[in-house]
C-alpha cells in the first residue's frame, strides 16, 4: 500500500528531528557539563580548592574536547542526511541488492512507515526506563528549528555506546556471547549445505541495529538482510558499512557523559576507534537493510511481486521479540515468512519495550514460559534452548554492569 502524503511528511519531520538532534548534539552536551563549572562556583571556596587540587576543573576541559570531537564523528553521520530519499518519492518495495565491486557495500532502502521511528527503548546497561514520548509535532510549514528533547539525545548516546558493541575491538567479548551462538546455530542449521551455495539461502535479522549481526551472517556467504526502523541506527550503520575507509578511522569517547560509576578518569575519557573492520564483502554476496516497521514489512498480506509467506530460509531475532507491542503478532509474523524447513534463531531478555508506555500503546507483556508456549501455539517446536548470560552495550570499566540472563533457542516450524 503506498505511502499517503501525511506519512511521508510526518515521516520526513521526523528525520529532519534526528538529524537536528546530531547536529545539536554538541551545544546540548557542553552545556551539561559547563553546570559541572557552575556548579564549582557555588561551592565554599575552601571546597573549590581541594577540588581544583584533584584536577577536576581539569577533567572537566578534558571532557569538553572529547565532546568535541564526537562532535566531528557524529556530523559525519549527517553530512549528507538525504540518504533515505529527501523529497524523492519513498519507493514502496526494495530489490535484493547484489554487492557490487565499488561501495556502497548495502543500499538503504526508505521503506519508513509512519510508526517507523516513534520510540526505541534502550537495553543499555545504565538505563531500565520505559519512557516512549513523542517528540512535539510542527508542520512543515510553520516549521521552527528543532529543539531535541533530553529523550533524543539519550538515543543519540545510546547511538556511540551501540557503535562499541557492533564495530569495535572492545565490544568484540558483547558480540561473542550474543551474535557467536547464533551464528553457530546457523551454520550447524545449514551445515549439510556447501559454503558457495550459501548465497541461495535468505536470513532474515529484525531489529538489525548497527547492522553488524547481519554483515557477519552475509560474510558467512548467506544472502542476508537487516531490518530496523530507528533512524538513529540508520544513519550510522550507512556511515559505517558504505564510508569506512580504514579500520579504526573513528575515535569516539562514549562514555564522557555521564560521571556515575566510574572508578577513574581514564574509563570516563575512554577513547574507543571505530570501526575494529573494513566492513567489505565479497563480489556477488546478497546483503540489504531495510528501513521500517518489522510488522508493516514483513508482516502485510502476500505481495504476489515479493511474497514474504515462507521466503525467509532463517530468522534471527537478538534483542528483539521483547520490542513487541503485541508479542502474538510478531510470532505469527516470523511462523508465517519462515519457509518450511528453516530456522529461527533467538537470544534476548524480555524486556517489554512497550511497559509502561506514556503513549496509550497497547502492550502485552509475558513471561519466558508464555512466550515459549504462545511459540508452540503458533506453530514452532523449539529446540536447543539455553539461558546465555549477555551484557548489551555494557561500560566494562564502570562499577556498574547489567547482564541479562537471555533465552536462547532454534525453532522450526511444525504446522
Ligand atoms: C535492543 S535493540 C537490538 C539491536 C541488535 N539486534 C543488537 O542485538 O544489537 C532492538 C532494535 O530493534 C529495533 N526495532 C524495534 N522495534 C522495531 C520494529 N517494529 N521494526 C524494526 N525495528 C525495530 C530498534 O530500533 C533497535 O535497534
Amino acid at each position: 500500500m503506498p505511502l499517503s502524503d501525511a506519512d511521508i511528511e510526518e515521516e520526513q519531520r521526523h528525520f529532519s528531528n534526528v538529524v537536528a538532534t546530531f547536529r545539536k548534539y554538541s551545544s546540548y552536551h557542553l552545556a551539561a557539563n559547563n553546570r559541572r563549572r557552575k556548579d564549582l562556583f557555588t561551592l565554599p571556596q575552601a571546597d573549590q580548592v581541594l577540588l581544583d587540587q584533584l584536577g577536576y576543573k581539569t577533567k572537566l576541559d578534558e571532557v569538553d574536547k572529547a565532546i568535541s570531537a564526537n562532535e566531528q564523528f557524529l556530523n559525519q553521520i549527517v553530512v549528507d542526511p538525504e540518504i533515505f530519499g529527501g523529497d524523492e518519492e519513498v519507493p514502496e518495495e526494495e530489490d535484493e541488492a547484489t554487492v557490487p565491486d565499488s561501495s556502497p557495500l548495502v543500499d538503504t532502502i526508505s521503506q519508513i512507515s509512519q510508526s517507523s521511528h516513534s520510540h526505541s527503548h534502550s537495553h543499555s546497561s545504565h538505563s531500565h526506563s520505559h519512557s516512549h514520548s513523542h517528540s512535539p509535532s510542527h508542520s512543515h510549514s510553520s516549521r521552527k528549528e528543532y529543539k531535541p528533547t533530553a529523550f533524543d539525545m539519550d538515543k543519540l548516546r545510546s547511538t556511540l555506546k551501540q557503535l562499541v558493541r557492533d564495530w569495535s575491538a572492545e565490544g568484540r567479548e558483547e558480540r561473542e556471547t550474543s551474535y557467536g551462538p547464533m551464528k553457530e546455530a546457523l551454520l550447524a542449521h545449514f551445515s549439510d549445505i556447501p559454503e558457495e551455495e550459501r548465497r541461495n539461502f535468505r536470513v532474515l535479522v529484525p531489529g538489525s541495529g548497527l547492522g553488524r549481526l547481519a554483515y557477519d551472517v552475509a560474510s558467512l556467504g548467506f544472502a542476508c538482510q537487516g531490518n530496523e526502523f530507528s533512524h538513529y541506527m540508520l544513519l550510522a550503520s550507512f556511515l559505517i558499512l558504505n564510508k569506512t575507509e580504514r579500520p579504526n578511522m573513528h575515535t569516539i569517547y562514549p562514555y564522557v557523559h555521564s560521571f556515575s560509576n566510574l572508578p577513574d578518569r581514564a574509563s570516563l575519557l575512554r577513547a574507543i576507534t571505530i570501526p575494529d573492520v573494513e566492513p567489505t564483502l565479497p563480489r556477488g554476496s546478497v546483503f540489504s537493510l531495510v528501513a521500517g516497521d518489522f510488522e508493516e514489512i514483513y508482516g502485510k498480506e502476500s505481495d504476489p511481486n515479493e511474497p514474504q509467506a515462507g521466503l525467509w530460509d532463517a530468522i534471527m531475532t537478538c534483542f528483539f521479540i521483547d520490542t513487541a507491542k503485541n508479542i502474538v503478532n510478531y510470532l505469527r509474523v516470523i511462523h508465517k515468512i519462515l519457509a518450511p524447513g528453516g530456522v529461527w534463531i533467538n537470544l534476548g531478555p524480555l524486556l517489554w519495550h512497550w511497559e509502561d508506555n506514556n503513549t496509550n500503546d497497547p502492550s502485552v507483556e509475558l513471561d519466558l514460559v508464555e512466550v515459549k508456549q504462545l511459540a508452540r501455539m503458533v506453530g514452532f517446536e523449539i529446540e536447543n534452548e539455553r539461558t546465555i548470560d549477555a551484557t548489551y552495550t555494557t561500560n566494562s570499566r564502570g562499577m556498574l554492569g547489567y547482564t541479562y540472563r537471555t533465552a536462547f533457542w532454534t525453532a522450526k516450524k511444525i504446522i
